[in-house]
């Protein structure tokens, strides 16, 4: 592409007083003419901000790309978008993921940008940023914050996973909050996202097997070095990618989201891979369903000890070779020739990589678990489908029959969890209801609902859990999720009650409620659907257009995209 062809052009390429107020405005930052007179101009956009804390080294990260672009010949233009901080955004930050993503779209599709660079890290913030850069389809490629350093609790490794643990001890007394303090102290020592392959690992290992950023890019931790190198690097490869008007569209095809799949079981992803991924198919227009997870994850088997599904941290999996080592693994698996953002293959951007330490990352014919990927369930209760993740569920609950012990909505679980009176065992199902996408809504990280105290008491660990909701990509146990249709919108979970008999059968892909269908509709017909409840803004849009589960959950009207073009003018 020469200079007269880009995007930027169009501003800044003018003459008359159009060019002069493009032009103009601009130069009050300092900026002389000739950045403006045909070089690229590289927007990165920018996540950072002090309520993500995930994300807060971005400011600094962005300077290394910066650095990058200016030494390729392109002019970096930084820029803010909506961040999603996962801690602290109530009541969930999925539900501004579709919000952030359209801010992305308009605000790169606005500006005069011919290439972008998207600053990603902590959960969300990166399949909202892919989402809406996929909607405009410039040349884009994503710089992942990197995990923090592992956290430490006298003497012994954590990370986010065992937050759950901890939250199950204190719960039943076996930790006191003297002893909840010092562990909080030692979970988050450094800049970076969390340290285990959660939502944001997960999500950093996804664009990397899709394409989508430099090979290395998941694993090199947020205070590494090699992290700012990364920035740098990928600044520099943003303007080749413009010149060659390599653009997200030609690295996104059906393979290269077939191979995201297969990198997904290979390394136990976080359930939330699939409702990203299906949300970024639908994007760039490829056809993907729930039932290509367990085709192509079928015979996927783990090759990452990494929490939650093993037993070492992010920073262990960068020191033992990262994703290009599962990858050069598990070529035979994948799609080799599949085009990446540096105009290499998959192959070829892993042909010199080693693995440093097979206890962190196994060959393919020696793996951690022959289980891994993601399960998708079929049956009444879950008519479009539902998700389990093997590789963090107990095998001896994998088939199961019980009694549902059924909560309407989180604020029922939480008044009557722990109740002495609450008629449970080990043996039941709990069911939750109504944290789907419409029903709470948002569809929070809350599936792998605690177990009730009096069993916890007994030293069980793990029970069948059900909901329409999410569960964090640190949590485990025997977890279904994402059932579809959700309670909320006329799903079979919606009528069960307390006493109704449930069948999980993982290896036969079934989760069955023993009702006749005719039981099944007179129930239905005696329920009045929940009708989209809240009366102005966001999230009145949200629940009027959120898409269910098995569809990524994105809004309807935002699939596919509208391309870069803009067709009037601003003055
Ligand atoms: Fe940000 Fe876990 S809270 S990645």
């Amino acid at each position: 592409m020469d200079e007269q062809q880009l995007r930027s052009r169009d501003w800044f390429g003018r003459s008359g007083k159009d060019g002069f107020i493009y032009r103009a405005w601009m130069k009050k930052q300092g900026i002389p003419a000739y950045e403006l007179e045909g070089k690229p101009i590289i927007g990165i956009c920018n996540t950072w901000s002090e309520l993500t804390p995930c994300n807060s080294h971005f400011r600094e990260l962005a300077e290394f790309v910066k650095r990058g672009v200016l030494e390729a010949g392109g002019f970096p233009v930084e820029f803010p978008v909506m961040s999603l901080g996962e801690t602290l955004m109530k009541p969930t930050a999925m539900l501004y993921r579709n919000l952030a993503s359209m801010d992305v779209e308009e605000s790169i599709r606005a500006n005069p940008l011919d290439g972008v660079v998207l600053l990603c890290g902590c959960d969300k913030t990166t399949p909202s940023l892919v989402m809406g850069a996929c909607s405009v389809d410039l040349p884009s490629i994503v710089v992942s914050g990197g995990a923090m350093l592992t956290g430490k609790h006298r003497g012994r490794s954590i990370g986010t996973s065992d937050l759950w643990r901890f939250s199950e001890d204190y719960r039943s007394g076996k930790m006191t909050d003297m002893e909840m303090s010092l562990a909080e102290a030692g979970m988050c020592r450094s800049d970076g996202h969390c340290a285990v392959m959660g939502t944001a690992s997960t999500m950093a290992c996804m664009v990397e097997a899709l394409g989508i950023s430099l090979p290395g890019n998941a694993a090199v931790p947020a205070p590494d070095a090699g992290r700012k190198v990364m920035a740098q690097l990928s600044g520099i490869e943003i303007v080749k990618m413009v010149k060659e008007d390599r653009r997200l569209s030609t690295i996104l095809t059906k393979q290269a989201f077939e191979n995201a799949i297969v990198v997904n079981a290979a390394i136990g992803g976080s359930t939330n891979f699939v409702i990203h991924l299906l949300a970024i198919a639908g994007r760039v227009g490829i056809e993907l369903s729930l039932d290509d997870f367990d085709r192509l994850s079928a015979n996927i088997p783990l090759l990452a000890n990494l929490h939650p599904s093993g037993q070492y941290f992010m920073e262990d999996f960068y020191y033992s070779g990262g994703l290009p080592a599962v990858i050069k693994n598990l070529l035979p698996h994948l799609h080799a020739n599949s085009l990446t953002v540096n105009g290499k293959t998959l192959a070829e951007n892993v042909s010199l990589q080693e693995c440093y330490n097979t206890e962190v990352i196994a060959p393919l014919e020696q793996p951690f678990n022959e289980v891994s990927g993601i399960v998708v369930l079929r049956g009444n209760l879950c008519e479009n489908g539902a998700v389990l993740k093997p590789s963090a569920a107990s095998p001896e609950l994998m088939q199961h029959t019980g009694r549902a012990v059924v909560f309407e909505n989180i604020d029922d679980y939480k008044t009557r969890i722990d109740d002495p009176e609450l008629e449970v065992d080990e043996d039941c199902v709990l069911v939750l209801k109504n944290v789907g996408p419409v029903g709470y809504p948002g569809m929070p990280e809350v599936g792998n609902m605690g177990l009730p105290a009096k069993i916890l008491a007994k030293g069980v660990k793990d029970m069948i859990r059900i909901s329409d909701g999410r569960m964090s990509g640190t949590g485990f146990g025997t977890v279904v999720l994402h059932v579809s249709p959700e309670a909320a919108a006329g799903g079979t979970l919606g009528i069960v009650q307390d006493g109704d008999i449930i069948t999980l059968d993982v290896g036969a892909r079934l989760l069955e409620v023993a009702l006749s269908e005719e039981e099944i509709s007179i129930r239905k017909a005696g329920k009045l659907q929940a009708e989209a409840n809240v009366p102005r803004g966001y999230v009145h849009l949200y629940q009027k257009h959120v898409e269910q589960a098995h569809l990524g959950a994105d809004f309807d009207f935002l699939k596919g995209g509208s391309g870069s073009r803009v067709t009037k003018d601003s003055h």
